[in-house]
């Protein structure tokens, strides 16, 4: 994996703002960019990645089916969900060839810590955390010039907001 250049913490006091956080990376995101997201269940990573849709303007409800491995919703950019979750072996993932078939959309996979290996080393990482019964801690790292600078319009956007 590359060196972690950079990252961000940001609090969420409920779903929406999972959501809110979700759509405003969603706005951002340009094809062939990946998203590894990793956290125990019931952390958000759903949450987060309806809201990723919404910041891609997909009309489908993205919803999660933990026994498909990928599911594919039209926008401004095809959003790829993948989920691991039932993953047995990471060379499921590769014989699927995530990366390849993804590189016109976005792709976003839940329990990527199943198969960290089959992903390239370039990528945002999002890692949830449980705080209480309504928080959430996201910490998102860029591994890669790419994510550095999508990390950087995120903390952008958040001071013009603040
Ligand atoms: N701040 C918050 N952000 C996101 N979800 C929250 C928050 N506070 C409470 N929740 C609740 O936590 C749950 C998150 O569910 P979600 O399906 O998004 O988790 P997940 O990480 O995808 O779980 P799984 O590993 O089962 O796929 C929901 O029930 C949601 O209502
Ligand atoms: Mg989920």
């Amino acid at each position: 994996m590359a060196t972690v250049a950079a990252s961000l913490t940001l609090r969420s006091k409920s779903p929406a703002q999972t959501r809110r956080i979700g759509a405003r990376l969603g706005r951002l995101l340009q094809a062939g960019d990946i998203l590894l997201l990793s956290g125990e269940l019931g952390s958000g990573k759903t949450c987060l990645v309806q809201g990723i849709g919404r910041g891609l303007a997909v009309s489908d409800p993205v919803t999660s089916k933990s026994f498909v491995l990928l599911g594919e919703y039209r926008g401004r950019l095809t959003l790829y969900h993948g989920d691991l979750y039932r993953l047995e072996d990471p060379l499921e993932v590769e014989e699927l060839a995530l990366t390849e078939c993804c590189a016109d959309g976005a792709l976003v996979v839940e329990w990527a810590d199943r198969a960290w290996e089959v992903f390239p080393p370039e990528h945002l990482l999002v890692r949830l955390e449980i705080g209480g019964a309504s928080e959430r801690d996201l910490t998102l790292a860029a591994h890669g010039e790419r994510y550095e600078r999508l990390l950087a319009a995120i903390a952008g956007g958040r001071r013009r907001r603040s």
